[in-house]
């Protein structure tokens, strides 16, 4: 990363401490307001928060990584997360995975090259009676077989 780059980093985190302020519970607010803004929050601009806020590195990555609306990698424009809970699982969630990663020519976990796509699965998002389920950015798609969630691709595409 060019040093320009950085300080504009480092100038952009001082704002949010600024805005948000520099105690403890100000880490989620600033850390969510990167990731909006940005997508992802890189390493630098974790070990800047993390310096600015005086923690630990340590700390403001395992909260990134805990967090699934935080993400210390680059997404794509659109976060496809299918449920992998049980009773999705029990409903063909596996065919579904499956049509979705030979449509979009990646593993679930990756993100395409243009940036478009990200494959993530999730925990139960309440929609058990119409699984298996997906969520698409803030949309949410049930009932799904493997032609429906290729169709609902290509709409998004
Ligand atoms: S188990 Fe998938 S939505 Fe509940």
């Amino acid at each position: 990363m060019l040093i320009s780059e950085k300080q504009a980093l480092t100038e952009r985190v001082g704002m949010l401490v600024q805005k948000y302020g520099n105690s403890r519970s100000a880490l989620i607010p600033i850390l969510q307001d990167i990731q909006y803004n940005f997508k992802y929050v890189s390493d630098f601009e974790q070990q800047e928060v993390a310096r600015l806020l005086d923690i630990h590195p340590v700390e403001v990555y395992s909260v990134v990584s805990f967090y699934s609306f935080l993400s210390p990698n680059i997404r794509g424009k659109y976060i496809v997360r299918l449920c992998q809970t049980i009773s999705c699982e029990l409903s063909g969630k596996e065919k579904v995975a499956k049509a979705i990663e030979r449509e979009l020519g990646i593993k679930f976990g990756e993100t395409t090259k243009d940036k478009k796509f990200t494959l993530e699965y999730t925990n139960c998002m309440g929609m058990c009676d119409q699984s298996p389920a997906m969520m698409i950015n803030e949309k949410v798609y049930a009932n799904l077989t493997p032609e429906k969630a290729v169709q609902i691709l290509k709409e998004v595409k």
